[in-house]
């Protein structure tokens, strides 16, 4: 359900009608819980156009929606703020409505195609840590934008054409034999190995440098043999990384890298250039916002942000080459007439943020009506509070990282079943290591709010308590296992419910602000909303687990009322998670 939106129509109305207005906003907030679960603002406001003291006009408000069936109380406090109680009968109405209705996720208005760029890793090099945050905020973003009712396009804009390629071609013809690489059989690491010495060579030797140059001039023009060394450089790193991805459990709609924009390029710098948007400056084409009047263009309204004017965009280099900001250009054009996106988003980190700056105002100039936003997010920090690296001061292979991870969490589920925490069967142990283990790594990664450096600690993340994804798994196998021990069918889950004990009144005000939560992390991009939604979740479930008997319950009503708050609790777990990409197992 979408409880703010329905209490504030609610309350709205009501408001109105009592005042005699037209509509009126009750400015909801949620309220310190010692006093009641909303508190409605609006009276401050009101007592200005009404003419009587804010509250007066707060004790008119209150007494204008006592007669909701949502509201249980509401009464005046302070200076006019009204205090609002939900009432439980409505509130477990609402509910088993959830409950039945598949969780009543709130449609977004209106719906959009929205074209979602993720991950974009480059051709030749190994995924690593610094790849993982872009891969599963992009992939949660995917899927929780698709709940929410948007049509969503994942795109891999894989870095699959540029200067590396040159160095690649010429350094495998240099060190290929010594270092026994094969066109063949190279591994993305070896590719990676004769990336740096090529690059290291060409910074010291120039004639190296300009073969370099000349190869990778060879295969932009479209050299048959350039191509095929290519094309194998591009196989072995997608299959490399495919494996990466299918273990994270994302898949793309599309992965169309920088190479597949290269023909469009001559275009985009030709009809940046007619326009009058960009002149030659020392041999390349350049875009200075500085010289742009945005009135020239038809954009009266725009603004170009002061920090685009201190430097040009470049779009062909000196040496004619075109640049990443052409490609970013040509890519945003095919977004919006191919693909026909009223958005797209970049889940790309923060060092980029000034480069999407200045694609988004060229897209503008150039008149194009796509929506985009940049979806940045700070560094994974290592113990001593700079970028995670090896301690030989490496990147950290992305593959490796999923393996510790498991590892580790393979070895806690031997721990926790050994203390009889845990009954997972020693045949069922690597499948749920997985599951238990990468997800743990995601949610360490999307529970943080992205846009901040955030400090990686395997002990926080692979753990059965606190908030981690493991504890969350658990909370949703025990809800499962109560089902089991009841004899019932997780799927036909009783749906009627009443509150009598003030722990279900608690779960249930926590269950009922799964909606809104989906719905705040699909507008602000912001995943880790979710994290703590589940977290409280769980939590509350935890204390009326502890305080109200299920199986044992008093009455034959309070029990299946507790099944059906236990079953509601189980899909929202299991929801969530799968919203940020976690799987769950039926039994820990
Ligand atoms: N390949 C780039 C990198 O590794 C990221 C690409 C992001 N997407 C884009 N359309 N520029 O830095």
């Amino acid at each position: 359900m979408d409880l703010e939106q329905t209490l504030a129509s609610l309350t709205g109305d009501a408001i109105a009608k009592a005042f005699d207005l037209e509509s009126a906003d009750p400015l909801l907030r949620a309220a310190d819980p010692k006093f009641g679960d909303y508190q409605i603002n609006a009276a401050m406001k009101l007592a200005r156009s009404v003419g009587k003291p804010p509250r007066e006009v707060g004790a008119e408000i209150a007494e204008a929606i006592r007669s909701l069936d949502a509201v249980a109380e509401a009464e005046v406090a302070g200076p006019g703020f009204v205090n609002v109680k939900l009432d439980n009968a409505w509130l477990a109405n609402e509910l088993s409505l959830d409950l039945k209705g598949d969780l009543r996720i709130p449609k977004a208005e209106p719906k959009e195609k929205i074209v979602i760029d993720y991950s974009s890793p480059n051709i030749a090099k190994q995924m690593h840590v610094g790849h993982l945050r872009s891969t599963v905020l992009g992939h949660a973003l995917v899927q929780i934008l698709r709940s929410v009712g948007h049509e969503v396009i994942g795109d891999n804009h894989l870095g699959d054409w540029g200067t590396q390629f040159g160095l690649l071609i010429v350094g495998l013809e240099t060190w290929g034999t010594e270092l026994n690489v094969e066109l063949e059989s190279a591994s993305v690491k070896d590719l990676e190995q004769l990336y740096k010495r090529a690059s290291a060579r060409a910074k010291q030797d120039e004639e190296f440098a300009e073969r370099a140059r000349g190869e990778l001039a060879k295969l932009q023009r479209g050299d048959e043999a350039n191509l095929a060394i290519w094309r194998r450089f591009v196989e072995v790193t997608l299959k490399t990384n495919n494996a990466i991805y299918e273990r994270l459990g994302v898949r793309f709609e599309e992965t169309l890298g920088e190479s597949f924009y290269n023909e469009m390029l001559p275009g985009v710098v030709e009809e940046v250039t007619s326009r009058g948007l960009a002149r030659e400056d020392q041999g390349a084409l350049c875009v200075f916002f500085k010289e742009i009047d945005p009135k020239e263009h038809g954009k009266p309204k725009m603004q170009i942000p002061k920090r685009l004017k201190n430097q040009p965009v470049i779009l062909r280099k000196r040496d004619g080459a075109a640049t990443y900001s052409t490609t970013d250009v040509a890519t945003i054009q095919h977004r919006e007439n191919h693909f026909k996106a009223d958005r797209t988003i970049y889940v790309v980190d923060d060092r980029q943020g000034l480069h999407f700056a200045q694609i988004f105002a060229l897209a503008e100039l150039l008149g194009l009506s796509i929506k985009a936003d940049h979806v940045g997010f700070g560094k994974i920090l290592g113990d001593d509070g700079t970028p995670l690296k090896t301690r030989g001061g490496d990147n950290i292979a992305l593959g490796a990282l999923l393996d510790e991870a498991v590892a580790r969490a393979k070895a806690l589920i031997e721990e926790k079943s050994n203390e009889g925490v845990l009954r997972i069967s020693a045949d069922e142990l690597d499948a749920a290591a997985e599951i238990i283990g990468t997800g743990a790594v995601k949610f360490g990664d999307l529970a943080q709010n992205r846009t901040t450096d955030y400090r990686f600690d395997w002990e926080k993340l692979i753990a059965f308590s606190g908030n981690s994804s493991p504890y969350l798994q658990y909370q949703y196998a025990r809800c499962r296992s109560v089902f089991r021990e009841a004899g019932i069918e997780w799927e036909s889950a009783p749906t009627e419910m009443v509150f009598t004990e003030a722990a279900e009144g608690d779960l249930a005000r926590e269950l009922a602000r799964f909606g809104d939560t989906v719905a705040r992390a699909a507008k602000r991009y912001e995943p880790h909303l979710i994290c703590e939604r589940l977290y409280e979740l769980a939590r509350a479930f935890s204390r009326f687990w502890t305080q109200c008997r299920v199986l044992g319950a008093e009455t034959e009503e309070a029990k299946m009322s507790r099944l059906a708050l236990v079953a509601l609790t189980g899909r929202q777990l299991e929801r969530g998670l799968e919203l940020i990409g976690i799987g769950v197992l039926e039994a820990m």
